[in-house]
């Protein structure tokens, strides 16, 4: 029941974890189109991670998930399953990469929209990651897990969203989920309370109708209950002496404080 405490040594290795995650993200972005398969989506990052990158698609085989990648689709909350289907104008997913490189975990999704975005669903899209962005703000030593967690929902609700709860955030090192659970809920002031050198992921799911889900008989895809539509976005993030790395963060997020709201 503890929360591990990086070394230098361990740090320098999930700097390295998270910045090849970030880099699939940036490198399957030109081929998120219409018409595209997301079993050619998990091929790609697949080759990308093994044959470029040197590492391991840590989903594949995980718990028995059975590809590289996860691909959620418009109401699919989390851990969809590449299939033959293709993507068309107007759809919305989340592209969930970790790759494991010399042992340790980098975890990381965003949210891509297909064609032309509609205003409904870019502003979904825009609120879960400011949710996601509020949080890591909050990160530094001294702060409690409860309080961060607590800030997303208030945020979130407060646009008139919901906030899944049986799904959260998680530590993250030689194991793909460690202690703390990050739950994206909760009451400010409670739980545990951060230090210098852990590492763990905030990723909070925002649906655009209520928070309730349910779990596909393939057993991984997660939708929502009412069909309506789900965002999340993912960092894996170390907590420094006077605040937070985000350890997966893109070129294209580097003014990502401009998205916190004044
Ligand atoms: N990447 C997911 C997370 O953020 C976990 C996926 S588990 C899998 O924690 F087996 F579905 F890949
Ligand atoms: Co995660
Ligand atoms: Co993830």
């Amino acid at each position: 029941m503890t929360v591990q405490i990086k070394s230098a040594d361990q740090i320098e290795k999930m700097r390295i974890a998270g910045k090849l995650a970030a880099d699939v993200l940036d490198m399957i972005k030109p081929h998120v189109i219409a018409g595209i398969t997301t079993d050619e989506l998990d091929k790609i990052c697949h080759e990308f991670i093994v044959d470029e990158q040197k590492a391991i698609p840590a989903p594949l085989n995980y718990h028995g998930f059975p590809k590289s990648i996860c691909t959620s689709v418009n109401h699919q909350v989390c851990h969809g399953i590449p299939s033959n289907k293709k993507l068309k104008k107007g759809d919305v997913i989340n592209i969930d990469i970790t790759v494991i490189k010399d042992g340790f975990h980098g975890d990381t999704s965003k949210m891509f929209l297909i064609g032309k975005p509609n205003v409904a669903t870019l502003r979904l899209s825009d609120v879960a990651q400011t949710a996601l962005y509020i949080g890591i703000n909050m990160v530094k030593p001294g702060v409690k897990l409860g309080s961060i967690g607590h800030a997303i929902q208030t945020y979130s609700e407060a646009q008139h969203y919901s906030v899944v709860r049986e799904y959260c955030g998680h530590g993250i090192g030689e194991q793909f989920h460690e202690e703390p659970q990050v739950l994206h809920y909760g009451k400010a002031d409670t739980g545990i309370t951060l230090k210098e050198g852990m590492c763990f992921t905030i990723e909070p799911m925002v649906n655009q109708g209520k928070r309730h889900i349910k779990v596909l008989p393939d057993k991984w895809t997660v939708i929502t209950k009412d069909h309506k539509l789900s965002a999340q976005w993912e960092h894996t993030l170390l907590v420094t002496a006077d605040g937070v790395d985000i350890l997966t963060l893109r070129d294209e997020e580097k003014d990502w404080r401009d998205k916190l709201p004044s």
